[in-house]
């Protein structure tokens, strides 16, 4: 009995590594998911203006954002709906898997639940980490992903970006040890990608944004709930004593 309790415990205890182990890389970079409306809009735009050509987002619909962004169909059909027929549609990339295999050699994967899958923090260092390489056929490579066949689609997202992408170091050769030198990622992309990440967060687990302004009213009740039961006890005890 006691060598089962012994083998669960080892076996959960085990399990985060393992889970590490699996996403790679350990030095990922770390950023505060903003659920803001403001962050959460910036990075939908961002995501379909530049992101949709080749991944979906099959299990989101541009009517939640109408619903917990508190944006007006109207805006929505404005400024986010390009090439989509209705705001009920989900986010489908035109995109075919077989055209992705054929011109990127792997399929664009549906990004709906990447966030879960990977973490914030591996999308946003797997975005910034995009370096130059001669023999891949689109010419990037990538830290975090090494033969990524996706392309560095972020190269021109601000006005610092092309510098901040040339400056990136290429990859130790066999037998080279020792940290990589990182540049420091310019404020202006460094938002951008973070609004884009957050809206992947939100993606993920669209009621992360109900959920979050329902806690301080969730606080306000217990602190209530408390108050109410600590008086109903003092007045019990008052007989007692
Ligand atoms: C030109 C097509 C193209 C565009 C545009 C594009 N991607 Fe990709 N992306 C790919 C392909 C292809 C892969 C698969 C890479 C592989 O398996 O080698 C990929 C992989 C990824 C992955 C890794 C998924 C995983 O879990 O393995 C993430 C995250 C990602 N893309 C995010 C983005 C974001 C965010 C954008 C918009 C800023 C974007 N991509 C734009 C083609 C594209």
């Amino acid at each position: 009995m006691k060598n089962w309790i012994a083998a669960i415990v080892t076996g959960l205890v085990a399990l985060p590594g393992l889970a590490l182990g699996a996403g790679g890389e350990a030095d990922l970079m770390h950023m505060e998911v903003d659920y803001s409306d403001e962050a959460l809009r910036d990075g939908a735009e961002t995501f379909i203006d530049n992101c949709m050509g080749c991944h979906s987002a099959e299990f989101f619909r541009l009517k939640n954002l109408e619903e917990d962004l508190g944006m007006a169909k109207e805006e929505v059909e404005d400024e986010l709906m390009y090439g989509l027929a209705s705001v009920n549609d989900h986010l489908e990339s035109a995109m075919t898997e077989d055209q992705g295999d054929r011109w990127f050699g792997a399929s664009a994967p549906d990004l709906s639940l990447t966030s879960r899958v990977r973490g914030e923090d591996w999308i946003y260092t797997y975005l910034l980490r995009f370096h130059s390489d001669e023999d891949a056929a689109n010419g990037w490579n990538n830290h975090v992903f090494p033969e990524v066949s996706m392309p560095n689609v972020l190269y021109s997202m601000t006005e610092e970006a092309p510098e901040y992408y040339d400056a990136m170091p290429q990859p130790h050769h066999d037998g080279e040890e020792g940290d990589l030198e990182y540049p420091e990622v310019p404020e202006k992309l460094d938002q951008k990608v973070q609004n884009l990440v957050s809206f992947m967060s939100y993606v993920g687990d669209p009621s992360v944004k109900a959920r979050h302004s329902m806690g301080p009213w969730v606080l306000l009740f217990l602190v209530i709930l408390g108050l109410v039961t600590y008086l109903v006890k003092k007045e019990y005890w008052r007989d007692i004593h």
